[in-house]
């Protein structure tokens, strides 16, 4: 502990049923207001350009709210992309950052020692699937987790094939981005991508890539990696390993059915393929279990996470099979495992533990699920409402029964929607996520929905 004394403490952590009560949506000037836009505009000057979609200026923010420049108060539906399962500067993450900040700042973990990194890799070793030893790469970020553990894989098998999924998500840098397939933008102009990058359909049953209906298709979708791929394109014994999100992200919230994992599990271990489940955006407790792949009863070789695992400070980690260890110098970085986003991994660990937030990441979803299926019921733009614990989507189409994508109609949705004080994310071609914080009450879920009923409707009338 240090010595000096810190700055103002925040409070001690209120558990998630004792929570203040919701605070409400405030609206003191139109979103954006006039000093909203004048961060717009300097940011435009001076920021390259990204994936920016809503224009909320955020000046602070606590729990599942944010207190824009101008003074306005917002719900936050997305959770810095998935990010701040334990909301928005959560007291002990606070503490813990503040405190660490004053005791050990960096040391470059990979190459020297501390007992901060060790603590929370043994803590990510026990919430982890899988009942054997192993071990854990610090990284910085979900793009640079699946960089290493396409490394991981392809050093310990000395195979050169990588197989994914097609309209899935794990980063930007090169290697990642060979194996991210959600949108053609993010590929265009970037070719040639990193050799031995391989993708067949997904497990997207609303949108069925072979047009089938679950269960009758006897999980066509899983068996075709064995009976269609390894027997013509892909030579299994030249395929180092199987890379999927627990439940795909960014390509629009679409959870496998039943019985797909194991599938292609056996599928994977009759060749010594290694299955890597990509967490980053599905774990650290939003779908109601630490990872989303314990859903579905497989257990993977290799885990990436990031996004939440740093309780909003930039971390990610690798949790592999302790025998997948790589040699001296074969792989490393100079922030992985910083200290300070570290402590605040453990104490978001800790916090999720103490409060609940599994538990209620199951309950409120399920609610929030049924909210979402009133409106459903209510409007016919909503084809698809989908989900598992707090990591939920509504996917829009202009005919349920064509399923035709109501891109534009989403986009006004969402922006509806933040004009009324509610942060939301698209996903997919027409769908909106909605992953507030796991801490996220009742009261805050109706909120949200009312708006974004009120947001739907309005939607319609500016058809
Ligand atoms: C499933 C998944 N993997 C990897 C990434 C890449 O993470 P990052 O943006 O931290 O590089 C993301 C980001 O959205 C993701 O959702």
């Amino acid at each position: 502990m240090s010595e000096t004394p810190l700055a103002a403490r925040p409070p001690a952590a209120v558990p998630t049923s004792d929570r203040k009560p919701t605070r409400g949506v405030l609206l003191r000037t139109p979103i954006p207001g006039p000093e909203a836009q004048k961060v717009i505009a300097r940011d435009t000057q001076y920021l390259m350009t990204t994936t920016k979609s809503e224009p909320v200026v955020a000046a602070s923010a606590e729990g599942c709210w944010v207190t824009d420049v101008d003074g306005n108060r917002l719900l936050d539906f997305a959770s810095g992309i998935s990010v701040l399962n334990v909301g928005h500067s959560h007291p002990d993450v606070v503490r813990a950052i503040r405190e660490q900040a004053g005791i050990l700042q960096h040391f470059a973990g990979t190459d020297f020692y501390y007992d901060l990194q060790v603590r929370l890799a043994e803590r990510l070793t026990q919430i982890t699937p899988g009942e054997f030893a192993k071990k854990v790469f610090f990284s910085n970020s979900g793009t640079e987790s699946a960089e290493a553990a396409i490394k991981i894989a392809r050093w310990n098998r000395r195979r050169p094939i990588t197989v994914g999924l097609l309209g899935a998500f794990h980063g930007r840098s090169m290697g990642s981005l060979s194996m991210t397939t959600s949108k053609p933008v993010q590929r265009a102009r970037y070719a040639p991508f990193v050799n031995g990058g391989h993708h067949i359909p997904a497990p997207t049953c609303y949108r069925c890539p072979y047009k089938m209906e679950y269960p009758s298709c006897d999980l066509y979708c899983a068996k075709v990696l064995k009976e269609l791929y390894f027997e013509t394109s892909i030579p299994p014994d030249d395929v180092a390993a199987f890379l999927a999100e627990g439940v795909m992200g960014e390509g629009g919230y679409f959870v496998p059915p039943k019985g797909w994992h194991q599938v292609i599990k056996s599928t994977l271990d009759e060749h010594g393929i290694l299955y890597i489940d990509d967490e980053v955006q599905s774990g650290m407790g939003r779908t109601g279990h630490w990872f989303a792949i314990e859903h579905f009863g497989v257990t993977p070789d290799i885990i990436t996470t990031a996004k939440a695992v740093g309780g909003g400070l930039p971390m990610g980690a690798v949790v592999l099979r302790a025998d997948l260890n790589l040699g001296t110098g074969a792989h490393s970085n100079t922030f992985g495992g910083n200290p300070v986003a570290a402590a605040a991994s453990l104490a978001t660990i800790g916090v999720i533990e103490r409060e609940g937030l599994l538990q209620n990441a199951t309950k409120q979803g399920q609610y929030l699920q049924q909210r979402l299926r009133e409106l459903q019921s209510k409007y016919d733009e909503i084809g698809d409402v989908r989900g598992i614990g707090l990591m939920v989507a509504t996917e829009f189409v202009t005919d349920r029964r064509t399923k035709e994508p109501a891109v534009a109609f989403r986009d006004r949705v969402q922006t509806e929607a933040y004009k009324r004080g509610l942060i939301l994310l698209g996903c997919g071609r027409s769908a909106i996520r909605y992953i507030p914080p796991l801490i996220v009450r009742r009261e805050e879920i109706d909120e949200g929905v009312e708006i974004l009923d009120a947001a739907i409707a309005a939607a319609r009338q500016a058809a």
